[in-house]
Formats: C-alpha cells, structure tokens, sequence
C-alpha cells in the first residue's frame, strides 16, 4: 500500500487547546466564571500545553514524525483582541510559529477559527448574530493578507456544525444555549461567513482555501433493516454533509474531513454494535471512512483527512486504529476518492474542551506537572509509516 509520492503526513492541533492563557476569548470566560449548577467544563484550560511559548519542541516533534506538513490553527482573540483593532505583535508571533513550521520542513495547514471566539465577537451576539459573516470575513482578509505567504492551505472554519450542536443546541459549550433555531441561525451564519471570507481573501492572496468539516458515517444498524431505519440514517448524513457541503461548494478549493465514528440507527436512536470503542465510547469503524470519503469525490475537490484519532490513555488501540484507518483510505483512493492527505489528531494530549485533560488523543504524551512531552509507541509506528509512504514493512 504505496501512497502517492506528494502525499501528505501531518498531524493537526488547535489553538485554544494547546496554547495556554487565551484569556480573551469567550472559552475562557466560561471556564473562569462558572454559574452555579454549571457541570462543564471538568476543567479548566489554563496553560494547556503552553504551546504558545513551546512550538519549536512541538515541531521538532512533528520532524521526529517524519511528516511533510502541520496543522495548527490562529486565535482570533489574539488576532484582533478588540473589535476593528488589529495586534501586530500577535502577527509577529505567528510569523515566527509559521516559519519555524518552514523551517523544519513542514507545510503549513491553517485554520482561521477553531471554536474559541474573541470576548467582544461572542458579547456582540456571537455566530447567532447577522453580522458575524462579517466580522469574522474582516479578520479573514486581514489574515490573509499578513500570513498569507507562510501559509500552504486556509482552512476557514473547524467543524461549524458540532460547534452549532455543542453550543446552540446540546448546551455544553458557550454560548450555553438550548435553542434548534439558534443552532440553525447558527450554521446559516458559518456559510456565509465562509463565502463572504473566501471571496475577500482570494482578492488579497492565492493561497487554497477550504473549510473543516467533521463528517459522521450514518447507517441503519440491522443487516435487513426497516423503512425508517434507512430513511433516518439518510436524511441525518444529508445533513451532516451535504446539506452544509453544498451551500459552499463554489468556494472549495478543497475539502477538510474530520472522521472519528459511525453511528448505526435503530429504532430512532443511535447505537452501535459491540466492538472496539474509545475511552470516549466512540465506534471505531474504518469502513465509515471509506464510505464518507468515497461519496465526497462529487464534490471533485482534493480532501484532505484533516483529523482522525481517538481518546486511548494506554496507547493499546492507537497503531491498529492507524492502519485500519489508512487502510480504508487506501482502498477509497483506488476507488477515486482523491485523498492528498492526513493528519492524526493529535500530536500531544490538550484540552478537550467540556471535558478537560482527561482523554488523551497525542501521539505524544504529556506530564500536566512539567508540561514534559513523552513520546508513545504509537508515535514510532506512525512516524514510520510516514517515512515509507506505505503501510507495508
Ligand atoms: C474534534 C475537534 C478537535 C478535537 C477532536 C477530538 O471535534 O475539532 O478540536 O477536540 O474533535
């Protein structure tokens, strides 16, 4: 199993998670100002994996893993902390996290907004209100324009619908809210933002933009299954894809695929067969990847596996999740599924939002005392993998 000479091998964090000391984002607030009765977070974020200062250890890591490229995503807080006014000493900043990436040989993947927002963004109304299009389209430009020249891909926006569905609808993240309309308001915004912020950075730079979305495998969990099983199981994937795929397809240049599960329907309900789950319980089915990514091929786009991983504190399923999981993208790609490549979630264990530190999704371990990064044994199987571009030996 030889993948394609240019294939990429990254692995991918985010901001908020692994930075540290994001206090001016509205994640922040939340964490530091519970309400009584508040269950989430578990905990709080605080120097995460202090990231921030620490990224050249961090890449070093990746070079280690023999990837090509990385996955990192900017604060917007940092960005543009108050409303229209713009931090060039936080641009500096990420000038020097791009280039030590350059440096180390990495390409550099990314993304503009992976959930956290800034505190003056969420007080004026957050993605509910009809001008965070806007809002968000400016800082886009504006990143464009600055960065656009260390960055290999912009990925817009990180999984818009689970963070309509965590924070709008499920209420487990800020804004808190438990509103269907708001959740939808919510995502009509997220296209457009993406639209209005893909045709403004076009005009200021070159760079590919795409969008990150996290798709689920949907399907019926009896082999001869009812009507509604089967209509459910459609009409749920609709949604999760095409329904929010479609109203941006104009403006892809390429498609960002988290993939973490399937979910089977019975009787209205989720559920899945006996198997191998995650410490989070999540069905670890490759045969989902495989589907998912052969139907995106209508979108005749390159996708990008942009997050695939699971919580696993002994490292006792992550190397057969690996393989499994390349495996299937192997097979997807012989059917014309046109992967250009992946990107393991994640590189060290962070913050995992509402829950806090307790799943563990790195390659690399860390010590919460020392912030001390200890490589797993799946980091070695991995960063073999990618050395050989293959699966086999
Ligand atoms: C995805 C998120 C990412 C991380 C993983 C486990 O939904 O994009 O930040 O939390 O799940």
């Amino acid at each position: 199993m030889k993948f394609t000479a240019d294939f990429i091998w990254g692995t991918a964090t985010s901001s908020y998670q692994i930075e540290g000391n994001n206090t001016n984002t509205d994640w922040w607030y939340w964490e530091n100002n519970k309400k009584r009765g508040q269950k989430y977070p578990l905990e709080s974020c605080g120097m995460a994996c202090d990231s921030y200062k620490r990224f050249e250890e961090d890449f070093d890591l990746c070079k280690q893993l023999n990837n090509n490229a990385v996955r990192l995503s900017i604060e917007w807080a940092r960005i543009e902390p108050k409303e229209g006014k713009f931090d060039y000493i936080e641009i500096a900043h990420y000038k020097r996290v791009l280039s030590a990436a350059k440096e180390r040989g990495l390409k550099t993947f990314v993304t503009l907004h992976h959930f956290s927002n800034p505190l003056w963004f969420a007080k004026k109304g957050g993605w509910a209100s009809i001008k965070a299009p806007r809002y968000f389209a400016r800082y886009a430009e504006f990143c464009a324009k600055e960065l656009g020249y260390l960055v290999d891909t912009f990925a817009t926006i990180n999984e818009p619908q689970v963070y309509a569905m965590m924070g709008y609808l499920a209420g487990k993240w800020p804004p808190a809210k438990k509103s269907p309309i708001g959740s939808l308001i919510c995502q009509l915004n997220f296209m457009s933002a993406h639209n209005m912020a893909y045709k403004k950075m076009k005009k200021v730079d070159k760079t590919p933009i795409g969008l990150v979305k996290q798709i689920v495998w949907y399907e019926p969990f009896d082999k001869n299954p009812n009507f509604w099983d089967v209509l459910v199981a459609k009409f749920i994937y609709w949604l999760n894809c095409d329904f929010f795929l479609g109203a941006i397809k104009n403006n892809l240049d390429f498609i960002g695929l988290n993939y973490y599960f399937t979910n089977q329907v019975k009787n209205f309900r989720f559920t899945h067969p006996p198997g191998m789950v995650s410490n989070l319980n999540w069905w670890i089915n490759p045969d989902g990847l495989k589907k998912v990514l052969t139907h995106l091929k209508k979108y005749n786009v390159p996708i990008y596996i942009t997050e695939n991983g699971l919580a696993d504190s002994q490292d006792r399923l992550r190397q057969m999740f690996i393989k499994n999981m390349l495996s299937a993208t192997y097979e997807a790609m012989q059917k014309g599924a046109p992967v250009k490549g992946y990107f393991h979630w994640s590189l060290i264990d962070n913050y995992e939002w509402h829950e806090g530190f307790w799943p563990k999704f790195g390659l690399v371990a860390i010590d919460r005392k020392t912030l001390e990064r200890k490589p797993r044994k799946s980091f070695y199987y991995y960063a073999k993998i990618c050395n050989n571009n293959s699966l086999d030996g």
